[in-house]
């Protein structure tokens, strides 16, 4: 089986339904159910014997400790984290405990238990750290795009606290021989997406014909990676990736912030049209930038294509698509979402609150 950190979050739910899709293979799924861990996202899995979910923090060594030795996981992939850039600006600390202290902290616990596994075992682990292309700073115009060998330059608190795992990751390879792996990835979109990152929040708010608030000129540059499409490199990176190798996953899709945003407003008007028949867009409102917002970030994904095999399957607007008739029918998990009460559902059951 697998342990899978994170795995009520976006990407980490929508890696385990694939996983599932694709294998037969147990997932033990370990989240804190901070406020961007959803179980409602792995409905569709309740009574299902091959998923395990435990309520618990990366940093609790006694916990990580117990889960490795009753489950003896072949392999980690931890995408447990604090994750956005936003928060990161008014709250930095909860980005440095988990990121930073946290991806530490289970690192050392897992360095521990692996060292004493039998040495077949021990060889064929490995642990895949999930990582994201801001620690490679921001990009002018004509810059090539984030290669696997540029170096670090993060410029939020989030960039800079994933940008120390990731050190930390590489060093628990080259000085204990763990047998690691790094994804580095562009944005993500797709089903399942907390709304307040972009793609999502303007997804909701357009709908509810509320205001699409835009950071300063709206020319930010983003490189989007549709989620599924994510969730087949890492299995890719799992199966044949090489120990102590950094991959970047991207979509070859460079959009400005203003074009994502109109093309969900016109999406949304042939879809569900407003009931006036004002246009979406003259929602759109350009409100005061973001501290320090990173102009442009490009993944150059050569290595994984070449390496590995790995190709994108969705353009972006086929993906942008899709990601809208998703939450078109899934309003449901949007409306818990927007009065809290996603909080109180737990796998199968309901906690008091
Ligand atoms: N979303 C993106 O566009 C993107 C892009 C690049 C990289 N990444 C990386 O991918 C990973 C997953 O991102 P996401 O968008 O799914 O994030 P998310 O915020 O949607 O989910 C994070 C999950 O981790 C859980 N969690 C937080 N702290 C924890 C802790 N201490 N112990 C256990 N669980 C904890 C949360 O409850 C939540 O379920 C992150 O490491 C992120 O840095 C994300």
């Amino acid at each position: 089986m697998i342990l899978v950190t994170g795995g009520a979050g976006f990407i980490g739910s929508n890696f385990i339904l694939d996983w599932f899709a694709h294998h037969g293979e147990p997932v033990v799924n370990l989240d804190k159910l901070t406020y961007a861990g959803n179980v409602r996202s792995l409905a569709s899995l309740a009574g299902d014997e091959r998923h395990v979910f435990v309520r618990g923090d990366i940093g609790d060594v006694d916990a990580v400790g117990a889960l490795l030795s009753e489950h003896r996981p072949r392999a980690i992939v931890n995408f447990a984290a604090e994750t956005h850039v936003d928060r990161s600006i008014h709250g930095p600390a909860a980005f440095i405990d988990t990121n930073v202290v946290g991806t530490f902290s289970l690192l050392e616990c897992v360095r521990g238990w692996w060292a004493a596994l039998p040495a077949r075992e021990r060889d064929a682990f490995r642990f895949l750290h999930v990582s994201t292309d801001e620690v490679y700073g921001s990009l002018g115009p004509d810059d090539p795009a984030f290669s696997e060998t540029t170096p670090f330059a993060p410029n939020s608190p989030y960039a800079a606290s994933k940008a120390s795992s990731d050190h930390v990751v590489r060093a628990y390879h080259h000085t204990y021989g763990l047998p690691t792996l790094t994804t580095n990835c562009s944005n993500n979109y797709g089903p399942r997406q907390f709304p307040e990152k972009l793609i999502p929040l303007m997804i909701v708010n357009a709908l509810g014909g509320k205001p699409l608030p835009v950071y300063g000129d709206g020319r930010n540059v983003r490189d989007w990676l549709y989620v599924k499409d994510h969730c087949a490199a890492i299995r890719r990176v799992l199966e044949i990736g090489r120990v102590g190798e950094v991959y970047n996953v991207g979509g070859d899709a460079e959009r400005e912030n203003i074009h994502v945003v109109k093309t969900i407003c016109a999406l949304l008007d042939e879809r569900r049209p407003l009931a006036d028949g004002r246009k979406r867009d003259a929602l759109i409102s350009h409100v005061k930038d973001r501290p320090g917002h990173d102009r442009r970030y490009a993944i150059d994904a050569s290595k994984i294509k070449r390496d590995l095999g790995w190709r994108q399957s969705e353009s972006f607007e086929s993906g942008l698509a899709r990601t809208i008739d998703w939450y078109l029918d899934h309003q449901d998990w949007v409306q818990r979402v927007l009065d809290g009460s996603y909080r109180m559902e737990r796998l199968g059951h309901r906690e008091p609150a």
